[in-house]
C-alpha cells in the first residue's frame, strides 16, 4: 500500500513531509521520494530503499519550498529503482505526480505519448500520468482541469496527487475508485493531503475523506472539491479524535467495512513485483521448493478452516485449470480424521490467515510426518504455519482487525493464483502467452473491485429490505460456489441469521423444500459458463415464490427481469470473478448486521484465531 502525503503553507514543506511519510511506515513500501515547488522550479528527491536513507542521503539540507508531495512506492510495474520511485515528472520538468493504484491501460498511452514525442524514463505505469496532464495543460487547461481530463483516459482505481510549478502553492488530488483513500487536513494557514489519517493527525484533526469520483484543489487557506465532471461539490472538515484506533479505522464506521474497501489495495499488494508484466514472468520469493519438486507432486491437497476453505476451494480450481495438477480441497480437522493418503508426491497447500489455526496447523504436522512437501498461505509473517511448511506465500492485507475475515478471504485467492501460475510455469505448462493473460487479468481485479465496492449504497437498501428476514439461501455453481458458501458464512457470523451455501444443482435435491416467501435467495447468477443453469435455479426458486437477490452481470436484462433485486457486477474472467462475487457477499451481511445493531467488528462467540480443536 504507497503512502501518500502533500503539504501547502508556510511551514518548510520537506521536513513535514518526510515526518508523514515516516508515519505511514507501517504500510511497507520499497522507494520513497518527495518533490518540492519552489521559486519557478520542481526540486524532486527520491531513492530505492528505506526513508531513513532518503533522509541521511540529504544531510539535513532539505530542497526549500513550501508546497510539496511525498509518496513511499511498494513497486508494482518495475523494479524498485530510484528511477522507478515516485514522484514522476513530465517532459519539461513542469508536472509531477504521484500515485497509488494501476493504470491499467498504461501501455497504450505510453505507446501513444511515446509517438507523440513525450520522454517517459520510467519502468512504472504512473508516467504516463504527469504526460498526460501535461498534454493538457500545453493545450491550455489549468492543473485542475487537465487532471479531470487525465482520469477521463485512464482505466483502473487510483488516487492520485499532482502539482505544477506554473500553479505554485496548490495541490490537485483525486481518487477514482477504489484502489486507496485520500484525506484532506485543514490547518491555519496550511493544508495537508495524505492517503491515510496517521499521516496527518499530529498535525491537525480537521479533515475531509474524498469519494470515489471526487477531486479537492488545495491551496494554503482553501480548498475547492469538484467531480470528476467539473461540478462544484460542499465539503467541510469533520473533526476526528487523535487516538490510534480512530486513526486505524479512517473513514469508516466499522474494521470490517474499512476491511472490506481496502481489498483492492490488498490484491494489489499481494501480486506487486510477484506478477511481472513484461516481459511475464511470476517471482514468489519464499515459495522454499524446487521446480523439481513442483514438476514431481502428482496431485495437491489443499486444506483450511472458514473462510480459509473457501478459498482453498478456488485454489483447487487453480491448480488444476492453470497448472494442470489434479487437486482436491478438504476443511483441515476432517482431513485429520482421514487417514489420508499422502506422501512425497502430494503437494499440501495450507491457507490460514493468522497462520495458527490449530486444525489446521495439526494437519500440516500430520502431513509432514507422512513427508509431504508443503507450501501455506499466510497473513501473519512468522506465523507458526510458515514456520510448519517448507515455503510460504504471504498475503500482504496488514492486520485483520475486524473477527470475520474480508480482505484476507480475496487477498489469499490472489496468492493461490499467483501460485498455480507457478506451478503451471515450473511444470511447463503455460507459455509466455498464456501467463500474460493471466497476469493482465488479476491486474485488472482491483480496478473492477473499486467499481464492485461502488454497489455500496444499494447492497445497504436492499440489506434494510431483508434484515427482518431469519433464514437466507445462497446458491451458486462452479468457481462461484465457494462464494455461495461465504456469503452464508458472513452472514451468520455478523448478524446471527441462519444461512445456508449450497451448490446450485443440489437446490433440486433437498434444499427447495425450504423455499417460500419467507426465505430469500442470493443466487450469483454471473457470465462465467454457469449463467443459464442458475437461470433455471431461479425460475424454479421464483416459481415458489421465494425472493431472489441476483448477482448478475451488467447488462444481463433478462436475468435483472426474474431477480426481485439485482447487483451487477463487471464483466470479468471466470477464474478471477469470484474476487467481485466475495464483495456483495460481504456487504450484504455486513449491512444487515448493522441494520440489526450487531457489533459486526466484535461477533458473540467467534474468535479472531481459533486455538481450540
Ligand atoms: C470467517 C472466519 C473464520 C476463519 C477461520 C480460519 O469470517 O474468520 O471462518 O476463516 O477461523 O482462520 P484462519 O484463516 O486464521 O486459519
Amino acid at each position: 500500500m504507497c503512502g501518500i502525503i502533500g503539504y501547502t503553507g508556510r511551514r518548510e514543506a520537506a521536513p513535514l513531509l518526510l515526518d508523514g511519510l515516516q508515519r505511514l511506515e507501517y504500510r511497507g513500501y520499497d522507494s520513497a521520494g518527495i518533490a518540492i515547488v519552489d521559486d519557478g522550479a520542481i526540486h524532486v528527491v527520491k531513492g530505492a530503499g528505506k526513508l531513513s536513507v532518503l533522509r541521511d542521503g540529504l544531510e539535513g539540507v532539505y530542497p526549500p519550498g513550501r508546497c510539496g508531495i511525498g509518496h513511499t512506492r511498494w513497486a508494482t510495474h518495475g523494479k524498485p529503482t530510484t528511477d522507478n520511485a515516485h514522484p514522476h515528472l513530465d517532459c519539461t520538468g513542469a508536472v509531477v505526480v504521484i500515485h497509488n493504484g494501476i493504470v491499467e491501460n498504461y501501455l497504450e498511452l505510453r505507446a501513444e505519448l511515446t509517438a507523440r514525442g513525450h520522454a517517459l524514463r520510467s519502468e512504472t505505469d504512473t508516467e504516463v500520468l504527469p504526460h498526460l496532464i501535461e498534454s493538457y495543460m500545453d493545450e491550455g487547461a489549468d492543473l485542475l482541469t487537465a487532471l479531470r481530463h487525465t482520469l477521463g483516459r485512464i482505466r483502473g482505481a487510483h488516487a492520485i496527487v499532482a502539482m505544477s510549478k506554473r500553479e505554485p502553492g496548490r495541490i490537485v488530488a483525486a481518487r477514482a475508485g477504489n484502489a486507496g483513500g485520500v484525506v484532506i487536513g485543514y490547518g491555519a494557514g496550511e493544508m495537508f493531503v495524505a492517503s491515510d489519517l496517521p499521516a496527518l493527525l499530529p498535525e491537525t484533526q480537521r479533515v475531509a475523506f474524498l469519494a470515489d469520483g471526487e477531486i479537492a484543489c488545495v491551496t494554503a487557506d482553501a480548498v475547492e472539491y469538484v467531480t470528476a465532471a467539473g461540478a462544484p461539490l460542499q465539503r467541510g472538515p469533520q473533526v476526528v479524535p487523535f487516538d490510534p484506533v480512530t486513526a486505524a479505522k479512517g473513514a469508516h464506521k466499522h474494521f470490517m467495512l474499512k476491511e472490506i474497501m481496502e481489498q483492492p489495495e490488498c490484491i494489489m499488494d499481494t501480486f506487486r513485483g510477484r506478477a511481472i508484466f513484461e516481459p511475464p514472468a511470476i517471482a514468489l520469493e519464499s515459495v522454499g521448493m524446487s521446480d523439481e519438486t513442483l514438476r514431481r507432486v502428482s496431485r495437491v491437497m489443499l486444506i483450511g478452516m472458514g473462510t480459509s476453505m473457501h478459498a482453498a476451494m478456488l485454489g483447487r480450481s487453480y491448480f488444476e485449470r492453470i497448472a494442470g495438477i489434479p487437486a482436491e480441497v478438504d476443511n483441515s480437522s476432517e482431513f485429520r480424521y482421514r487417514d489420508a493418503l499422502i506422501g512425497p508426491d502430494t503437494l499440501v497447500v495450507s491457507v490460514a490467515q493468522s497462520g495458527e489455526t490449530v486444525d489446521t496447523l495439526e494437519a500440516m504436522a500430520d502431513a509432514k510426518r507422512r513427508g509431504a512437501p508443503q507450501i501455506t498461505i499466510c497473513n501473519t509473517p512468522g506465523a507458526q504455519s510458515t514456520r510448519v511448511a517448507d515455503g510460504c506465500v504471504l498475503t500482504r492485507c496488514g492486520p485483520e482487525v475486524a473477527v470475520a475475515s474480508t480482505k484476507t478471504l480475496t487477498a489469499s485467492i490472489s496468492a493461490l493464483y499467483l501460485l498455480a501460475c507457478h506451478a503451471g510455469r515450473a511444470r511447463g505448462v503455460l507459455d509466455d502467452a498464456r501467463l500474460g493473460e493471466l497476469i493482465a487479468s488479476l491486474a485488472r481485479a482491483p480496478g473492477l473491485m473499486g467499481r464492485v465496492l461502488a454497489l455500496g449504497p444499494k447492497v445497504q437498501e436492499i440489506a434494510h429490505a431483508l434484515a427482518g428476514y431469519e433464514d437466507f439461501l445462497f446458491l451458486a455453481r462452479g468457481a462461484q460456489y465457494p462464494m455461495a458458501l461465504e456469503g452464508a458464512l458472513k452472514l451468520k457470523e455478523v448478524s446471527y441469521i441462519h444461512a445456508e451455501g449450497y451448490p446450485a444443482g443440489e437446490m433440486k435435491h433437498g434444499p427447495i423444500a425450504l423455499i417460500d416467501r419467507t426465505m430469500p435467495v442470493v443466487a450469483i447468477a454471473l457470465d462465467d459458463g454457469t449463467r443459464d443453469k442458475m437461470l433455471s435455479n431461479i425460475e424454479q426458486v421464483r416459481a415458489r415464490e421465494g425472493l431472489v437477490v441476483g448477482i448478475i452481470t451488467e447488462g444481463d436484462a433478462e436475468l435483472r427481469g426474474k431477480c426481485d433485486e439485482a447487483l451487477e457486477l463487471p464483466p470479468y474472467a471466470p477464474l478471477l470473478y469470484p474476487l467481485l462475487s466475495a464483495i456483495p457477499m460481504q456487504l450484504l451481511a455486513y449491512h444487515i448486521a448493522t441494520t440489526r445493531g450487531c457489533d459486526v467488528d466484535q461477533p458473540r462467540n467467534l474468535a479472531k484465531t481459533v486455538t481450540v480443536e
